[in-house]
This record gives structure tokens, sequence and C-alpha cells, in this order.
């Protein structure tokens, strides 16, 4: 059984807030932040189990773009997801945690991040997303990609990394290996990106803080 995460249990908002800040430091000198070995640590235990413990039917086969464009593309992408809700105290705790970035990234960077939609994603043996940008210009309503990996231990042989390109032009990228506690933030119009096949079960979550493109024509909530 898991315990419930308090607020109170988790790291002293200090240790977060160094974090928050370094990745608003990151974020404007360079569009993106790989911070390894930072999650708090209960946080990413309790995330973990929850992902284990759920049920292979909570699990959806991902899709590509969001709602009525959702197209299942085995070429692009073969892992499956589970959009966190926050009826779980894990899921719970996470949203408490990202709320406490997305107000600390606003605060600093003027970002105007309104809302947050973030799932876990599953990735057995042989599963990959081919390269790809999160978000569109034109479209800008996912800002900024946030990417946490829940794997304790990880190996080169395990592949699986995620491959972070400057530009459209990089060939090669920055690999992160997908290890428990690192955290990972990117500008989603601005970095293509891709994971590469993984050679064992690798869990992660992946999110997005979006601005408000909600008209009086046309609602657009998160998912
Ligand atoms: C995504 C994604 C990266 C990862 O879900 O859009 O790029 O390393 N995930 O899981
Ligand atoms: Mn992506």
């Amino acid at each position: 059984m898991l315990e419930a995460i308090e607020i109170s249990s988790m790291p002293s908002s200090d240790a977060s807030d160094q974090l928050f800040a370094r990745i608003a430091e990151d974020i404007s000198n360079k569009g993106y932040s790989i911070n390894p070995s930072v999650l708090p640590v209960e946080l990413g235990s309790a995330l973990l189990h929850h992902v284990l413990d759920m049920n292979e039917d909570k699990f959806d086969p991902a899709g590509i773009g969001r709602d009525q464009q959702l197209m299942l593309n085995e070429f692009v992408r073969s892992d499956e997801i589970c959009w966190i809700t926050g009826e779980s105290d894990a899921g719970k705790a996470w949203l408490q945690w990202t709320n406490q970035m997305q107000v600390y990234l606003n605060r600093t960077l003027f970002l105007g991040l309104f809302s947050f939609e973030s799932h876990f994603a599953h990735y057995a043996r042989g599963d990959y997303y081919k390269r790809h940008l999160d978000a569109f210009k034109g479209e800008a309503n996912r800002v900024l990609t946030l990417v946490v990996y829940l794997n304790p231990e990880w190996g080169i042989e395990d592949g699986g990394e995620l491959v972070l390109f400057s530009d459209e032009h990089d060939q090669s990228g920055i690999k992160v290996t997908p290890l428990m506690g690192t955290v990972v933030v990117f500008l989603s119009e601005d970095f293509p990106h891709e994971v590469l096949a993984a050679n064992r079960d690798r869990y992660s979550i992946a999110g997005w803080f979006r601005v408000n493109t909600s008209t009086a024509e046309r609602v657009d909530p998160p998912a």
C-alpha cells in the first residue's frame, strides 16, 4: 500500500525553488534544461509505484495530435500512455509539484503559462517515438515540454534515450539517459526530439505547459 504523500513530506520548497531557478535560467539562455537526479525522491518513487501498480488496461496506444485530430500511427510512435488526472495520491503530488514549477516560471519568465497536461508513458521493449516537435508555430498552445524519467536503473545497453536536437538541421543532438530523477524541460516549438528504441520497459512522464488559446467561439480546455 502506498502512503499518502503530503505536501509537507515533499522536500523543502527551497530545493525545488533552486531547481526551478536553474530551469528558468537555462530556458532563457538556451531554450532547454537537462537536470539529472533532481526530481524529489519521494515523488519519483510514488510515481513509479503508481505506474507499476496500474493495470495495463489503463494505458492506451499513444496517438499523434490532439482531440479530433488524434491519429494512431505506429510508424511514428509505439508507446502507450495514461493521462494524469490527479485521482491518485501520486498524481496529486505530481500536479502540485508541476503547479509550483508553473507559478515559478511565470513569475520569472513571464510566459503566461495557463494550464498543464501530462501523461505517463510506457515504452515496452522495442518501442520508440520518431523525431517530432510537440507544438507547431502558429498553433502556439503548448509552450514548454516537461519530461521526467522513472527508471531506477538504466544502462547504455538499454537504449531508449531521448535525443534532443537544437533545430531542424541538427542531426547529432544531445542524448539523455531516461534514469530516475532526471528532469528535462524545453521550448515545445523549438526542439525536435526523438525517443530511441528501448530494449526494456521504460517509464516516463511527458507534460506540457500551455497558454490559453480559448476564444469566445472556441473553448480549448486542457485535455
Ligand atoms: C513525448 C516525448 C519523450 C520521452 O511524449 O512527446 O517526446 O523521453 N517523450 O519520453
Ligand atoms: Mn515529444
